[in-house]
């Protein structure tokens, strides 16, 4: 009874160090966020292809936006492409973070 109370700190301990490790790397936490909110939808990745035939993979977004400026579009509110879709904002630190990590996955 004891020790199993002793794992089970244990795992919690871990679970908040990942947390925070995740946190710290913004293009990390920008794939996460990319992944939860537009991955059934959109490619995300590298290779992968979109799920939604007429979404274009994020890895082509800088032939389309200067990534900067797409940082700002992402803090305004995207609607004006997604007519379809609920309104997607995002504050500053989120919009950096998604941006971050799209850096790492253009072509
Ligand atoms: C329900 C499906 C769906 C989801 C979820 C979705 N999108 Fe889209 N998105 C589309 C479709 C379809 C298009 C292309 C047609 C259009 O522009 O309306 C598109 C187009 C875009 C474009 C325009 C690309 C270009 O080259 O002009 C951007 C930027 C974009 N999406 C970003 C996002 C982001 C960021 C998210 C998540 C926060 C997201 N989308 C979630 C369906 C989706």
């Amino acid at each position: 009874m004891k020790s199993g109370r002793t794992i089970a700190a244990g795992f919690i301990v871990l679970a908040l160090t990942a947390a925070r490790a995740r946190a710290q790397d913004p293009a990390e936490q920008g794939r996460a966020l990319l992944q939860e909110n537009c991955a059934r939808c959109h490619a995300i990745g590298k290779t992968d292809t979109s799920p939604l035939e007429a979404a274009p993979p994020f890895r082509v977004i800088s032939q389309s936006y200067e990534l900067d400026r797409f940082g700002r579009y992402l803090q305004r509110g995207i609607t004006s492409t997604h007519p379809d879709m609920p309104e997607f904002r995002f504050d500053e630190e989120t919009a950096a973070a998604v941006v971050a990590y799209l850096r790492t996955i253009q072509e």
